[in-house]
């Protein structure tokens, strides 16, 4: 499966992604309200797309985003319902997530008998919250102190679309 936009390919993983997922995930400003720190060894990154490569395919549908022949970032379901997405911050705030969330939503409720597609965020998160909130996701509740993020407590928001809602 490939999708081709105006300015990104989005296309399954592949090993040789590694050097371009590092430098995403290396990044701390990337990383900052990801479930996870920044990666600070290539290692962690090759086991993260090795599962990523070696995930359940029923439960989890996802593609690397090429721009300019780099790969500088991902996005889709990690666990169904649930997406996630994560651009280097050297192409944030051009549109090329909205880009890409526009052919991945239809695509995951066709693929995928879910009711609603889910996303959790942290509260301070302002550019996925706007992202989500293009996309017509609404909030459904909030909960505190979901995760341990380095030394720090961080809460959660958690939001929705409906199938209903984009006539899926
Ligand atoms: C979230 C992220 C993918 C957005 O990618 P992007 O390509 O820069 O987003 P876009 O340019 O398509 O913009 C989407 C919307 O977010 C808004 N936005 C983008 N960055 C923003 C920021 N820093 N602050 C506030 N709003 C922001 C845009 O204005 C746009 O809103 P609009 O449709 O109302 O105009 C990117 O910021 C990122 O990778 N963040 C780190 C990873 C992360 O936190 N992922 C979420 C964990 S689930």
């Amino acid at each position: 499966m490939i999708f081709v936009t105006e300015r990104l390919i989005l296309r399954r993983a592949r090993l040789d992604d590694l050097n371009d997922i590092h430098t995403v995930l290396s990044n701390a400003a990337a990383m900052r309200y990801w479930a996870t720190p920044e990666h600070e060894t290539l290692e962690q990154s090759r086991d993260w797309l090795c599962s990523m490569l070696g995930a359940d395919t029923s439960r989890s549908d996802e593609f690397v985003i090429e721009h300019q022949g780099r790969v500088i970032g991902k996005a889709g379901a990690w666990m169904l319902p649930d997406i996630a997405y994560i651009l280097h911050p050297d192409h944030w705030r051009r549109g090329l997530m909205t880009e890409a969330m526009r052919v991945l939503i239809p695509y995951l409720f066709a693929q995928h008998n879910v009711p609603r597609l889910t996303a959790e965020v942290d509260p301070r998160n302002a550019a996925t919250i706007a992202l989500l909130q293009r996309f017509g996701f609404t909030e459904t509740h909030r909960a505190e102190r979901t995760l341990k993020w380095k030394d720090e407590w961080c809460d959660s928001i958690y939001f929705a679309l409906p199938r209903s809602a984009v006539g899926a």
